[in-house]
């Protein structure tokens, strides 16, 4: 009995210890102040979970070609796959105003690619919104449709 508590307290101890929704907020909330937002003055900061508890965070990355801008969501994302994920539980987004906004459509499209479950929307301060990506992006288009036809 003894020898398996010290057992499972070792394998505690290798885990990472769990993200709460509140951290992955707090990420978010801290790389919101690293947007590079000349352009809209829109700041959008992003924190993506990953199922073994990695955090990854991203914030908007604009450019003078407008279109080449990139959402706060998608390079949190991104980073995370880059970093060789390709599972992301859970994402949180922190946007300015009263209250927060949700993803873009893009956004949520990158996030159905990578099976993200929930959405933690928030303001710079004070609480924040759940949201399922089934309900952000209902009928996503997604790999299994490529096998379905020519
Ligand atoms: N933006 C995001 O970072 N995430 C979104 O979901 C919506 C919009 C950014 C893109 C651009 O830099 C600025 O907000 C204004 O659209």
């Amino acid at each position: 009995m003894k020898r398996s508590r010290r057992a499972s307290a070792g394998r505690r101890a290798r885990r990472r210890a769990a993200v709460s929704p509140e951290a992955l907020v707090a990420a978010a909330r801290g790389a919101r102040g690293r947007a590079y937002a000349p352009y809209s003055l829109y700041q959008v900061g992003a924190a993506a979970l990953t199922p073994d508890g990695a955090v990854f965070v991203g914030a908007n990355v604009e450019n003078a070609s407008y279109g080449l801008s990139m959402c706060a969501e998608r390079v949190a994302i991104f980073q995370a796959a880059a970093a060789g994920h390709r599972k992301v539980r859970a994402v949180a987004v922190v946007t300015a105003g009263p209250a927060p906004a949700a993803p873009c459509g893009a956004c949520r499209q990158v996030m159905a690619e990578f099976s993200v479950e929930v959405v933690y929307l928030a303001t710079p301060h004070g609480t924040f919104r759940r949201r399922s990506l089934r309900h952000l992006l209902p009928e996503a288009f997604t790999a299994a449709d490529l096998t379905k036809g020519t």
